[in-house]
């Protein structure tokens, strides 16, 4: 049998810590799909077309992961891809709380699908896509933080919006 899994997220944009979990994950599934949420009520910096883009870019030496864009709810989405697991990347002891909340309700709709948590690699400990669009926007480096692709595209996005 093929062990999929989703890797769903904001992906507002991907981070080498975003790497570093699908990497991991590889070496657990056959195949992943990373979800892009599209929420069109959540406020993300990139568009989904552009979110999309980068992820494609900085995944194209990436065997058996595929990318694809949901709405609703996760579990759903998980189902209908045939996965049997939900991969999420702790970091921080932060994360726990959410990510307890999210993987209990998310057994709770659907008792097929495993949440499987795996830790980012130290240097990613504290790193995230919202820290580091805060850094950018100031006019911090983010070099070795994000793909080379993500460092240009968040340097073009704060120059556009002033
Ligand atoms: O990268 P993020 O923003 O931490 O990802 C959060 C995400 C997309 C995994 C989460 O918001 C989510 O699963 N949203 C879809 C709705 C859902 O299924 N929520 C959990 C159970 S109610």
């Amino acid at each position: 049998m093929e062990r999929i899994a989703i890797y769903p997220g904001s992906f507002d944009p991907v981070t080498n810590g975003h790497l570093d979990i699908l990497e991991r994950g590889l070496k657990l599934f056959d195949k992943i799909i990373v979800a892009i949420l599209t929420n069109p009520q959540k406020k993300f910096l990139f568009t989904l077309e552009e979110r999309i883009a980068m992820l494609e870019d900085s995944l194209k030496d990436f065997s058996n992961v595929e990318i694809d864009t949901f709405d609703g709810l996760t579990v759903d989405f998980a189902a209908r891809c045939n996965a049997q697991g939900i991969l999420r990347g702790l970091r921080a002891m932060s994360d726990f709380e959410y990510e307890f909340q999210m993987a209990l309700m998310n057994r709770r709709l659907n008792r097929e699908i495993q949440t499987v948590f795996l830790m980012t690699g130290l240097r990613w400990i504290y790193t995230s896509s919202s820290i580091i669009k805060q850094a950018a926007q100031f006019g911090g480096s983010i070099k070795g933080m994000v793909p080379n692709i993500v460092e240009i595209k968040i340097k073009d996005k704060y120059a556009q919006n002033g």
